[in-house]
């Protein structure tokens, strides 16, 4: 197979790493990729939230399979440009994104099959809504719809917060937002494959939002992983697919717009119960480099299935091992941080299947990797138990020489206690 990855970042370098490891792929193309992904595939310059010019390319390359990593192109409809040109694509269709890409809809889903989920109300009036935020009180969630590059959500801690993160986000023309009662518990996330009818569960994982040690600090995109997320056990796992997963796909399929790719649900777990908190439509990241780790070369076989409309025979094999994955940023990230640093050490690192330093924003200047971005590597391990991942994830991150670049010491602290 010639298979095209749409992505650039170490989700999608995970990815990459992976599939090139299944004997069923030829050729491994990267839009745009980075200079960790050029060790293993192609990167070609390509604007991926372009539907005709991702097909032009699939049809140029003679491509059998383009996998869709970040969440833009499924909203901007680019699955649908390649289903549409007889392009086999791994991602749901725009109308099936919106799982993501519309907070409201996810939630009109939720009540239309029962799923579990907090309380809800949607606005897009500033005054009902300030109105509303004052009769509640705190503790409340406040999430802007549509996407938001992890902006979206805040859990304001002052009532003037609250007022003024509704009048901010309702400031725009055609804004909504949805406020929702605040959930007590722990969060994990489980990733489902779905090939429209069937679905199959890849892997559990826990991320770590805030950018200091502690959960301390602002939220970024991710600072760290973990898989499998012991909180979210066999039984809890159960309740997931029976009472969440799949009705919400049988919904989808009901509405005509079946949902095909992987279906990533957030969820909090209180008290032996899960409810849900948001579906991405997307693997996430940091959590495909850790759940990429565990599952090798057969990501390709199951993508494969999936698109082919093959999951109900499928399983997945597992090794019993744990993974854990390390984010490395520019300092300053979130907010603003310069570009250009040098990174030293990675060729001095050991990369094997078992542990692996997946680039992000980083570039290629001669011999020089340098950092081009907020979010750069993601140093990953896995191993017999995750005090032995978490253990060799941060050897790895000792034998990076990177004075401009910080990490949180506690990635997995939760699980490990
Ligand atoms: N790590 C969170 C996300 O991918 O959305």
């Amino acid at each position: 197979m010639d298979i095209l990855i749409l992505g650039g970042g170490a989700r999608e370098h995970a990815l990459a790493w992976a599939i090139r490891q299944n004997p069923k792929c030829d050729r491994l193309l990267v839009a745009p990729g980075n200079a960790g992904i050029a060790e293993v595939a192609d990167c070609v310059t390509l604007d991926i939230v372009d539907g005709a010019a991702v097909v032009a390319l699939a049809r140029r390359e003679a491509v059998d399979l383009v996998i869709i990593g970040p969440e833009a192109p499924l909203a901007a409809g680019v699955s649908d440009r390649l289903r549409d040109a007889g392009i086999a694509v791994f991602g749901p269709s725009q109308a099936a994104a919106q799982l993501e890409s519309s907070k409201y809809f996810t939630k009109a889903i939720c009540d239309a099959v029962g799923a579990p989920t907090a309380r809800w109300e949607r606005f897009t009036d500033s005054a009902a809504a300030r109105a509303h935020v004052a009769a509640t009180g705190l503790p409340l969630v406040i999430k802007a719809d549509g996407l938001a590059a992890g902006k979206g959500v805040v859990i304001p801690a002052t009532m003037d917060e609250a007022l003024a993160t509704v009048a901010r986000m309702l400031d725009a023309e055609g804004a909504e937002i949805i406020i929702e009662a605040f959930m007590e518990g722990e969060e994990a996330s489980l990733f489902v494959l779905c090939d429209g009818t069937n679905a199959l569960p890849v892997g559990s994982a826990q991320d770590h939002k805030r950018a200091f040690d502690g959960d301390l600090g602002p939220n970024t995109g991710g600072m760290g992983a973990f898989s499998p997320a012991p909180v979210l056990t066999p039984a809890i796992e159960a309740q997931v697919m029976v009472q969440i997963i799949r009705p919400t796909l049988e919904e989808m399929a009901r509405r005509g717009t079946p949902y095909q790719g992987v279906l990533y649900a957030g969820l909090m777990i209180h008290e032996g119960r899960a409810k849900l908190v948001e579906y991405n439509a997307r693997f996430g990241d940091p959590e495909a480099q850790v759940l990429m780790l565990r599952l090798g070369a057969q990501v390709l076989d199951l993508i494969e299935a999936t698109v082919a409309g093959r999951l109900a025979g499928m399983q997945v094999n597992w090794a019993g091992d744990h993974a854990l994955c390390v984010v490395m940023a520019t300092r300053g990230y979130p907010g603003a941080h310069e570009n250009g640093s040098e990174i030293k050490g990675l060729d001095v690192i050991p990369e094997d299947s078992t542990q692996v330093v997946f680039h992000a924003a980083t570039r290629r200047d001669g011999d020089r990797i340098t950092a081009q971005g907020g979010r750069v590597l993601s140093l990953c391990a896995r191993a017999a138990t995750l005090h032995a991942a978490h253990d060799r994830a941060y050897a790895l991150v000792d034998r990076i020489d990177w004075p401009e670049g910080f990490c949180r010491r506690d990635i997995g602290w939760r699980a490990l206690g």
